[in-house]
Parts: C-alpha cells; structure tokens; sequence
C-alpha cells in the first residue's frame, strides 16, 4: 500500500483503476480488504481510493481519543495529496459514518454518496454505553471479546464469517478504542439529508442484524431521489453477500 503522513498518522491507501473518482471507506473493525471483491466489477468505471481507516490495517493512529470528524479530515488530506478535488464517496457502516461527516465538512468535495450497511442516526443513549464498556473492554483485557461477539453478526455465512474474524483480529487495541468512542460522540446526520443535491445510493441486507434496514428505508424516505438496494437474504456485508448488485448501485455514483 501507499502512505501519506497526515493529521499526526500515516495513512495507508490503494489507488485503482480510471474514470470518475470513487472513495471505498470499510466499516469498523476491518479494513480495506472488505472492497476486494467489488473492486474487479468496478475498475473500469472508476478511479477507486481505498484507505485503511486511521488505526486499522496498516494505517496508524494516535493515543488520545478523536472525533468522526478527524477520520473524515484524513480523508480530505488523502484527496489533497492526491489532487482530487471532488469524488463520490461509500462508506460501508462506520465508514458510512465517515462519509457522512465528510459531506458535512467538506460539501463542496463531494459529487455523490453511498451509504452500505449504515445509517443516518447517532447512537441512543444504552448504545453509547455499550460503546464505551466495550472500549473499557478492551483497553483492559484486548478486542477477543468484541471479536466474538461481532463474528456471527456480520453474516450468517460461514466463510464470510472467518473472514471477518480473521480481519478482525488484524488491528491493534488502540484502534478498535479510538473507532468505538468516535461512533459512540457522533453527530446525527438526519439534518444533514436535505442539503445533498448529488446522487445518493443506499444499499443495505434485508437480513442485517447490526443495523436494522429499517435505517436504510427511513433514508429513502427522507430523500426521494435516493436509490435503495434491499440485498435479499445479505447481512452485514453486502458487498461480499452480493457483490453484483452492491457494484451495479455504486455505478449510479458515477
Ligand atoms: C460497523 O460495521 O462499522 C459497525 O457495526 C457500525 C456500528 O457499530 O454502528
């Protein structure tokens, strides 16, 4: 991977392919591997800028605790290094979050938006307490505990499954601390929605039990001119469960 200093980390990121310039941001806590088997179907039709999110995979991160916003600011940074001025940008779950806060700060930046696996909504109350004990968590005794209960949870599928563990297990404490207390102080993006004007797609499971697609539904509904893919029978990972469909909707961004 190639890597940039920026905002006090070193950023790690893949660069592929040629056309209209699309940003693949991972969810938490995995990294840009997630993208592998979509980035075939979309490499004709798109330069594609893949990170590793600050903390995880072979980016690096800092030891002090850090908003959503500063995940985002990476990534202008990233686009900066890179000339882009303007891209679409997808973020699966977490990195949805990211995406979000990056259309926020940087509006002018953006010429679309997807949203995989994610949501608009901050946490409620009991799910920022589960965050920061989870963090707590693994401060003292490692991510094991947070590994295993997310496994099963990304997908039904047992292949998928030990891919997930497997990437999971890849990242430092460290990480998954910084990652859970940012999710956990995150802006509601819901105001947000009325201000995009660009193409926005939504693609979600029907059968995900991390975030329900109910969250996908009430996007739609709050902003007509977004297009929601339901992946039938897909979980978590949408873009390994159904790759093909997932690829068809990101090309709207184009
Ligand atoms: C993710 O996959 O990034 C997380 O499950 C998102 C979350 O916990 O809200």
């Amino acid at each position: 991977m190639e890597k940039i200093g920026i905002n006090g980390i070193e950023l790690a990121y893949i660069r592929r392919g040629t056309g209209t310039s699309l940003v693949l941001l991972h969810g938490f806590p995995l990294d840009h591997h997630i993208w592998d088997e979509v980035v075939p179907l979309l490499e004709d039709t798109f330069e594609l800028i893949l990170p590793d999110l600050r903390g995880f995979g072979e980016s690096t991160t800092v030891n002090s605790s850090y908003p959503m916003d500063d995940f985002a600011s990476d990534i202008a940074g990233l686009l900066d290094h890179l000339g882009i001025q303007k891209t679409a940008i997808a973020g699966h779950s977490m990195g949805g979050y990211v995406a979000l806060a990056f259309a926020r700060l940087y509006p002018e930046r953006i010429s679309g938006l997807g949203l995989v696996s994610s949501q608009v909504l901050a946490d409620p109350p009991d799910r920022r307490e589960g965050r920061y004990k989870s963090a707590a968590e693994v401060a003292e005794k490692g991510i094991g505990s947070v590994v295993d209960a997310m496994t099963t949870k990304f997908t039904p599928d047992p292949n998928l499954q030990a891919f997930a563990r497997e990437n999971m297990e890849k990242h430092p404490p460290a990480a998954y601390i910084g990652a859970l207390k940012a999710m956990a102080e995150r802006k509601d993006s819901t105001s947000l929605l009325a201000s995009m004007k660009y193409p926005v797609v939504v693609i979600h499971g029907d059968a995900d039990v991390l975030i329900p697609i109910e969250r996908a539904r009430e996007v739609k509904d709050a902003l007509p001119h977004a297009h929601l893919v339901e992946a039938a029978g897909a979980g978590h990972l949408p873009m390994m469960e159904d790759k093909v469909q997932t690829a068809d909707a990101l090309k709207r961004l184009t």
